[in-house]
C-alpha cells in the first residue's frame, strides 16, 4: 500500500484530499498543528485504519523527516494565506521554513513533492488569463498583501532548486479559488464563506471595494482531482500547473448568486461596499481567471462541478456545519 505525507490535513484541501486518498487504496500520514484547522474536519477519516494524524508544526524539521518515513509522495498544503487582519510575519515564516522543511524530509525519503502555490502570484498582470508562462506581477512592500504571492513565488523556486540539486521530483499547483465542504467559515476561507453566512442570517454582504473585480472558483472535488493526478502522473514532473476552473464571475455577482441560492431568486441581495483603504494600504487583483491547457493536456484535468451546482452543495454543508457549532440557521430556500 502505497503511503502519503499530507500536510494541513484539518484545513480545507487537506481534508478532502485526505477522504479521497484513503478512498483510493492509500495510507495517509496527515499533519497539522490546528492552528487554522479545525478537528471537525477529520472526523470522517479520523478512525480510518490507514490514517494517521501527526499535530506538529511544519516547521520542525526533524518532526517532518519522521513523519515522512516510508512514504512515496508528499503533498504540501499547510500554509498561511493573505494577510487581510494582521502582519505577514506568519505567512511569510510559515510558508518558506515549512516549504523547506518539506523539502528535505522529501530528499531524506526520495519522495516526490507536490505542494499548493496560488493563482495569487500572477498577483496585479492584467493579462487574462493566466498560462504558466505569464509574468508574476506582485506590488511594494508596504502593501503586506503581496506576501503571501511572495512566499508562493518562493515556495516553487525552492521547489525547482532542491530538483535541480537533489534530483527529487516536484510539482506546484498554482490553485484558483476553492470552494466546498470544510471551507473555513471567515474571510480565510474565501469570499464565499462569509457571503453564504451573512444570506443565511439575513445581514449585509461586504464586498471590497466596487465588486466589479473578477474571480474564478473552483470546486473541492477539482482540486483534489488535480492533486492526484499531480501525485500519480510521471508527466507532471518538474512542471508547474493551474489549477482551477475557469469561468469568470465578478464579487458583486457572486454575492447576488449566493443571495439568490440562499433566500430565493426573488429577494434583492442586501449588499455593503467597503472601501479598500479599511485595510490600510491595500491593492486587488482585478481579473484573475487560469488557462488550464496545460493541465488538460499533461494531466487530463477538467473541472467537473458548475458554479451553481457547487455552491448548492457547499451552502448545504456550511448549513449542517453551522447547526453542529450551535449556529442558529435557517434552511435555504433554493440550495
Ligand atoms: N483554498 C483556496 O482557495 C486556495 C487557493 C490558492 C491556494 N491555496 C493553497 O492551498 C493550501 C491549502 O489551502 P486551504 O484553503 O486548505 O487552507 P486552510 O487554512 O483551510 O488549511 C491549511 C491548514 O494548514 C494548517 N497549518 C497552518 N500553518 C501550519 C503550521 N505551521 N504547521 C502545521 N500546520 C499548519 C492549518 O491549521 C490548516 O488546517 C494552502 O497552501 C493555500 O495557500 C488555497
Amino acid at each position: 500500500m502505497l503511503r502519503i505525507l499530507v500536510s494541513g490535513v484539518a484545513g480545507f484541501i487537506g481534508s478532502n484530499l485526505t477522504q479521497a486518498l484513503l478512498e483510493k487504496g492509500y495510507a495517509v500520514v496527515g499533519v497539522d498543528n490546528l492552528s487554522q484547522g479545525d478537528l471537525l474536519n477529520m472526523a470522517a477519516f479520523r478512525e480510518h485504519p490507514h490514517f494517521t494524524f501527526v499535530q506538529e508544526d511544519i516547521r520542525n524539521e526533524a518532526a517532518m523527516i519522521q513523519c515522512a518515513e516510508g512514504c512515496t509522495a508528499l503533498v504540501h498544503l499547510a500554509a498561511y494565506k493573505i494577510p487581510r487582519y494582521s502582519d505577514a510575519l506568519d505567512t511569510l515564516h510559515i510558508n518558506t521554513i515549512g516549504t523547506e522543511s518539506f523539502l528535505k524530509a522529501a530528499v531524506e525519503h526520495k519522495a516526490k513533492m507536490v505542494a499548493a502555490s496560488t493563482s495569487d502570484v500572477y498577483g496585479k498582470n492584467p493579462q487574462v488569463p493566466f498560462d504558466e508562462n505569464s509574468n508574476l506581477v506582485v506590488g511594494n512592500p508596504d502593501v503586506r498583501r503581496w506576501a503571501y504571492a511572495i512566499s508562493k513565488m518562493y515556495e516553487e523556486q525552492l521547489m525547482f532548486a532542491y530538483h535541480e540539486r537533489y534530483g527529487i521530483d516536484i510539482v506546484p499547483l498554482r490553485f484558483f479559488g476553492g470552494y466546498g465542504p470544510n471551507q473555513n467559515l471567515t474571510w480565510w476561507g474565501g469570499p464565499q464563506s462569509v457571503f453564504i453566512n451573512m444570506a443565511l442570517d439575513n445581514e449585509e454582504i461586504p464586498v471590497h471595494g466596487d465588486g466589479q473585480q473578477t474571480r474564478s472558483f473552483t470546486y473541492v472535488s477539482d482540486h483534489v482531482n488535480g492533486i492526484i493526478r499531480a501525485v500519480e502522473r510521471p508527466e507532471a514532473n518538474n512542471k508547474v500547473f493551474n489549477i482551477g476552473a475557469n469561468r469568470e464571475i465578478t464579487i458583486e455577482g457572486l454575492a447576488h448568486l449566493i443571495w439568490g441560492l440562499v433566500r430565493g431568486p426573488e429577494e434583492t441581495a442586501r449588499i455593503r461596499f467597503i472601501p479598500y483603504e479599511t485595510f490600510g494600504k491595500y491593492e486587488d487583483v482585478q481579473r484573475r481567471i487560469p488557462d488550464i491547457a496545460r493541465a488538460r493536456e499533461l494531466l487530463g484535468f477538467e473541472p467537473q462541478v458548475e458554479l451553481e451546482e457547487g455552491l448548492r452543495r457547499t451552502i448545504r454543508w456550511q448549513v449542517e456545519r453551522r447547526r453542529q457549532l450551535g449556529i442558529s440557521t435557517p434552511d435555504p430556500v433554493n440550495a
